[in-house]
Order: structure tokens, then C-alpha cells, then sequence
């Protein structure tokens, strides 16, 4: 019943072949806690998926950092959820704050996303947060809320969907949230499942932060009874990645 410890890797738009492979060299090496620990999942950007699920370990997955709202066809420069599932490509990551602000992904689309992905196999990591402004003006949760309901209206079965909560003002900046804003949220996003989908999907899906973890500041934010894991940028191409996959034991133990 427990909320299995999830690590994610989103490598965005970096990589050369060479620098892949080196990544998952290290990866490989890595000695790092069981399958029954921590889920790891990392997203290479798509033209390297392939590569990478064919040389990863096996008990890591791999994810696509975003995929079309619907059924493939003449959507020139998108890739379908389909195709994903035809690769063999577990997860895929939607609603990340670079594409809501920069390409203009509005709450409806990425609720669209999520069911569409889900629909056809996908398991989503499906990423929310506020910007600086927002969480100044006090209406984190509101956008938070809007965020998630929007995801909540177009998906019945909880079962394959991470929420990853992303603060818009902590994502690539260095500014980690700290331990006790991120349980905030995280403690007011449960409580917004339980309330607006029922009980048993607040208690069994994993919410996991994103925003600046880097080996330093992991294991204290694991310890929060509401974070579940991490989406990790930056430090997921560095071998410090490592160390925050490791830190599912502090979570474990709290
Ligand atoms: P960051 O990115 O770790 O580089 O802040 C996190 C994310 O955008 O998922």
C-alpha cells in the first residue's frame, strides 16, 4: 500500500550519442537501492530513446518528454503516443512547465494529453506548479488545483499517473523549494485528490517534486511524508543523479 519511491531524470533538450551512452555507462555502474525501493525512470530527448532503452539496465525505464494529444496523422514535427507504445516506451512526461509557458500548453491540452497517452498504454508523469508571480500574489494552490483538475476531468484510473509538482520559479534556477514548502504543497495536492477524486488515489499516487534537487538538497526533501520522489533536470545528466536515486532509503526510513 505504500507509495513506491519514484526518481525521474528529464534530460530536456541536451546530449550528443556520446554523451548518452556516457550517462548510462554511469547509470549502469551504479549501485543503487532495489526495484522495490525506487522506481527510476529517465527521459532522454526522443531521438535518443531508442538508444538509451536499448542499453539502460533493466530496472530502469525510459520516458518521452512530451507526445501529440491524440491519434497520430498530419501533425508535422509531433510524435503519437502510438509511436511510443510501438517503441516500447513505458512513460512519457506531460504538462512540463517549459511547454506550458513556452509553447503555450493550456490546462484543457495537457488534461487531453494525459488521457490520450493513458489511453493507449502510456504511464504519465504528469507535471504541474506555479511561477514566481503566482506564488507571490498567494495562489499557489489555486493554479495548482486548476492544474490538476483539469487532468482529473479527462482521467478515470489513477493507476499509471505520477503527479510531479514543479515550481515554475525553483525549475533550473538553483532555487530549490524547501523541505517545507514542497510538503506544503504536496500535503494541500493530496488533500485536493481525496476531496475531488476520492480517498484511495490521494493515498496511492505519488506526487513527486521537481525544481533544483541536486545530491545536497535530496535527501532532507525526501524525508517529507508527501514527497514521493523527484523530477530531476540538471543534476539527472550528472552523476550526482546517483545519490538522489539513493535517497529513497531516507525516505524509506522516515
Ligand atoms: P531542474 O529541472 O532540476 O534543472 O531544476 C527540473 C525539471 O524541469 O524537471
Amino acid at each position: 500500500m505504500g507509495r513506491k519511491f519514484f526518481v525521474g531524470g528529464n534530460w530536456k533538450c541536451n546530449g550528443t550519442s556520446d554523451e548518452v551512452k556516457k550517462i548510462v555507462s554511469t547509470l549502469n555502474a551504479a549501485e543503487v537501492p532495489s526495484e522495490e525501493v525506487v522506481e527510476v525512470v529517465v527521459s532522454p530527448p526522443f531521438v535518443f530513446l531508442p538508444l538509451v532503452k536499448g542499453l539502460l539496465r533493466a530496472d530502469f525505464s525510459v520516458a518521452a518528454q512530451n507526445c501529440w494529444v491524440r491519434k497520430g496523422g498530419a501533425f508535422t514535427g509531433e510524435i503519437s503516443a502510438e509511436m511510443l507504445v510501438n517503441l516500447g516506451i513505458p512513460w512519457v512526461i506531460v504538462g512540463h512547465s517549459e511547454r506550458r509557458l513556452i509553447l503555450n500548453e493550456a490546462n484543457e491540452f495537457v488534461g487531453d494529453k494525459v488521457a490520450y497517452a493513458l489511453s493507449q498504454g502510456l504511464k504519465v508523469i504528469a507535471c504541474v506548479g506555479e511561477t514566481l508571480e503566482q506564488r507571490e500574489s498567494g495562489s499557489t494552490m489555486e493554479v495548482v488545483a486548476a492544474q490538476t483538475k483539469a487532468i482529473a476531468e479527462k482521467v478515470s484510473n489513477w493507476d499509471h499517473v505520477v503527479i510531479a509538482y514543479e515550481p515554475v520559479w525553483a525549475i533550473g534556477t538553483g532555487k530549490v523549494a524547501t523541505p517545507a514548502q514542497a510538503q506544503e504543497v504536496h500535503f494541500e495536492l493530496r488533500k485536493w485528490l481525496a476531496a475531488n477524486v476520492n480517498p484511495a488515489v490521494a493515498e496511492s499516487t505519488r506526487i513527486i517534486y521537481g525544481g533544483s534537487v541536486n545530491g545536497a538538497n535530496c535527501k532532507e526533501l525526501a524525508s517529507q511524508p508527501d514527497v514521493d520522489g523527484f523530477l530531476v533536470g540538471g543534476a539527472s545528466l550528472k552523476p550526482e543523479f546517483v545519490d538522489i536515486i539513493k535517497s529513497a532509503e531516507t525516505n524509506k526510513a522516515a
